[in-house]
């Protein structure tokens, strides 16, 4: 099936100029003559053959047939008498001959014939694992994102997968939470970009390919945001803040084609994210359009229910927007959760609840619909099975070229966040000593989510140096767990000094040290909130054990983690340190190629580093206050035990081994209507001596409106990469959807005024220039 991208909306239209490629690249192509348009529907009509078919085949189900196939169970669940009873998908389940044992008893032996729908979360990749999200976007590069989701869309269909539960969009300004490592990071239009580029990676140009799948964005919605950064937490916000900074991201993936949805376990305003109606059927399906299907999160749907749950087979309990397993199932049906995942609350009562107009058979039947539509798209009708020849055969996956990818990926997603001296790169021909917990470590390369890759298939830290440096050594220092709760807030992560003489003694014996510090990939991803973010255990200690030793050595500190840590007392150790998070498959030797210079890094910062917990949230797209922070006087916005209002490293920021300048900031218009255009250009010049990349950045800012607007918003990227000398001039395009805004009736609008526009290379950008946007 074939999507026309929108060129109606904000997101997309990023996404469509980011996509193009090209040196010149306009950043934004959209035209827009009405507020209405930047809510109407953007997609193509679905296809006429389609639809008949699902009405025949509609026609012919009884209630039993459609409550079960808005279904979803996972590996665990699933059996040949669900599949017989025609159970609508099943998840987590990736054995090939399974897959297609249950498919062949859905489809020969269930009286309708329906294929089941098989999902799994490829995240960073199926068995080629690539760096987290939070990594990939920080390469600012869509072309990452999209071989990525390609590369796992491609592992995944080989072994009967259909559907993937990627991209994960949430904005997110919470470094507690653990799931800000599967995400864009904090940045909306940032965040559209990564999430379309994953889409069309997975999806191509039509999921019914056999080596492509359909994406599930999720989680819908505002699930980034959760009170005191625990997972699943209530997130309570206007209705300017749900338009402009969360949604947006899920526009733009259902504009690129995503045909799923997953609703989120969070409540959102007091109302759970999968019995939200305003959120799924208003906003998605009406004001956008959207005609795939909604499938809650795991048990979601139980999840609404007051506990203690009065039918506690069904699954956990909490929100209380229910009282029991048929309300919750009512709930979540009638507000547009097409399909339930895990819990079997709309299944097991739909009988009852249609006999008593809880629900109704139009919703039930519109729920229906739209599974067989995806499923129809996704060609499983035709093909219902997997090759299993090919599906078991190790040649179909992580190839050399997927390898390469992922090298290549890493490569762009580190961040050198600091390199005085140019203590980086290291010299090859001098003896590396590799220190530090992390630092042969291949399990945690993998990060959070590794889909079926394999601990043996990671490429260490130390395994990347010592194929440069064949005289590196290694010594861990210390050592950190693998621990899960409850172990895990007791146990021994680099808790104790006894190894750091031998950690000393490998540096003194050495010419340069890369220290390996940071998280566990445990410590990310899903209920794994840290109430703290500094290095974990004694790790500063190591750090200043070594440096104090050797202060006159070269020594890069490497960082594998899955959210903004307080790197504070590193900066002021070490000389180097660069943020690799975690890099995936081909970790070690993306590091080998930065940290000895066949990479100059590239990647920049998609959210901000604090200084202290205790500034978190801090992000760099905040609303001005009424007395903006200055850390020299009282009654305004700082904190009295702070010398600064700024983060440790803020949005957008990265180091290069050469060195660049923005200047020759102009625009084309002083003045323009609310449906105008200004070009903007910008030129970047390498002023170093060695060839790189920066990104130039855009951003802008409303300076009166009638709802407080961000001090500066992202409106346009471009990577760009120069040989010593070189010049480049950068194009970007802004219009109403850039300088428009939802207000908190959820209404767009495009307010007459000043436009600030900011040119620089990071969100510190400080070249102006500004606009009137005239009635
Ligand atoms: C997570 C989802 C995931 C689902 C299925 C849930 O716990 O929140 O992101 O897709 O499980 O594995």
């Amino acid at each position: 099936m074939k999507r026309i991208l929108s060129t109606t909306t904000i997101a997309t239209s990023a996404i469509l100029a980011t996509l193009v490629g090209g040196s010149v690249v306009a950043a934004t192509t959209v035209s827009q003559s009405s507020d209405e348009q930047a809510l109407a529907p953007a997609r193509t009509p679905a296809s006429r053959s389609i639809e008949q078919k699902v009405d025949v085949l509609l026609a012919k189900m009884t209630t039993k047939e459609k409550l079960e196939q808005v279904q979803l169970l996972s590996d665990g669940q699933i059996n040949d008498a669900e599949a017989k009873n025609g159970v609508g998908g099943v998840f987590s389940l990736t054995d090939p001959a399974q897959i297609n044992h249950y498919q062949h008893v859905a489809v020969d032996d269930s009286r309708l014939h329906i294929p089941i729908l098989f999902a799994y979360d490829t995240i960073h990749g199926y068995r080629t694992i690539f760096p987290v999200p939070l990594g990939t976007a920080s390469s600012f590069d869509p072309d990452v994102a999209k071989s990525d989701a390609t590369i796992g869309a491609r592992e995944s269909a080989t072994v009967g997968l259909k559907q993937i539960y990627s991209p994960m969009v949430d904005v997110s300004h919470e470094p507690r939470w653990g799931r800000i490592v599967e995400g864009a990071g904090e940045d909306p239009y940032l965040g559209s970009v990564m999430g379309a580029a994953r889409v069309k990676g997975a999806q191509g140009d039509s999921y019914s390919d056999r080596d492509k799948v359909v994406s599930s964005v999720k989680h819908y919605v505002a699930y980034g945001q959760p009170e005191g950064g625990r997972d699943y937490n209530t997130t309570d916000m206007s209705e300017a803040r749900l338009r402009n900074m969360y949604l947006p991201p899920f526009k733009a993936a259902i504009d690129a084609g995503a045909d799923t949805v997953m609703c989120s376990f969070n409540s959102l305003n007091g109302v759970p994210g999968c019995a939200n109606k305003y959120t799924e059927t208003q906003i998605l399906k009406k004001q956008w359009g959207f005609d795939g299907f909604v499938e809650s999160d795991y048990t979601a749907v139980s999840e609404t229910r007051a506990c203690p749950p009065r039918t506690p087979d069904e699954g956990p309990c909490g929100h209380g927007t229910a009282a029991d397993g048929p309300q919750a199932g009512a709930n979540a049906l009638m507000a547009g959760t097409d399909s339930e995942m895990v819990s079997t609350n709309i299944r097991d009562y739909g009988q009852q609840l249609l006999q008593q107009h809880r629900i109704t058979m139009s919703r039930l039947d519109d729920a229906v619909r739209r599974i067989l539509r995806v499923k129809y798209r996704a060609g499983l009708f035709a093909h219902p099975y997997v090759n299993q020849a090919k599906a078991t055969d190790p040649a179909s996956f992580l190839t050399a070229d997927d390898r390469k990818a992922a090298r290549k990926a890493a490569g762009e997603s580190m961040v050198l966040l600091k390199n005085s001296s140019s203590t980086l790169p290291l010299d090859k021909s001098k003896k590396t000593a590799v220190i530090g917990p992390l630092g042969d470590s291949k399990h945690d390369m993998l990060g959070p989510w590794w889909g079926r890759g394999q601990d043996s298939d990671a490429v260490s830290l130390y395994d990347g140096i010592k194929a440069v440096d064949p005289s590196a050594t290694y010594t861990p220092g210390c050592t950190m767990s693998h621990a899960e709760p409850p172990e895990a807030a007791t146990a021994d992560d680099c808790s104790t000094t006894t190894g750091f003489a031998d950690a000393v003694a490998a540096a003194q014996s050495a010419d340069q040290i890369v220290l390996a510090l940071g998280e566990t990939r445990e410590m990310s991803a899903e209920a794994e909130a840290r109430s703290t973010i500094d290095l974990p255990g004694k790790q500063q200690e190591l750090l200043d054990a070594v440096k104090q030793a050797v202060p006159d050595k070269p020594i890069a500190v490497v960082l594998f983690n899955g959210r903004p840590l307080t790197l504070s007392k590193v900066d002021e150790t070490a000389p180097a340190i660069l943020e690799a998070w975690f890099p995936g498959v081909e970790a070690g030797n993306a590091v080998a190629d930065v940290v000895f210079g066949d990479v100059n890094p590239s990647g920049k910062l998609p959210v901000t580093f604090p200084r202290t917990l205790g500034q978190v949230p801090i992000y760099y797209n905040h609303e001005p206050t009424g007395r903006p922070c200055d850390a020299t006087q009282k009654y305004n916005s700082r904190y009295r035990d702070l010398n600064s209002c700024d983060p440790l490293y803020e949005f957008g920021y990265g180091l290069s081994y050469t060195t660049f300048s923005v200047s020759d900031f102009s625009i084309d218009q002083s003045r323009i209507g609310p449906d105008g255009k200004v070009h903007a250009t910008m030129t970047v010049t390498n002023t170093g001596s060695r060839a790189g990349t920066d990104v130039a950045q855009l951003y802008l800012h409303d300076p009166v409106a009638s709802i407080s607007q961000p001090v500066r918003r992202l409106r346009g990227f471009e990577r760009v990469t120069l040989d010593p000398g070189q010049s480049r001039t950068i194009h970007f395009t802004v219009d109403r959807t850039d300088f428009g805004f939802y207000d908190n009736r959820g209404k767009f609008v495009v307010e007459p005024g000043t436009i600030e526009l900011y040119a620089g290379d990071s969100s510190k950008a400080s070249l102006r220039q500004t606009f009137t946007v005239t009635r």
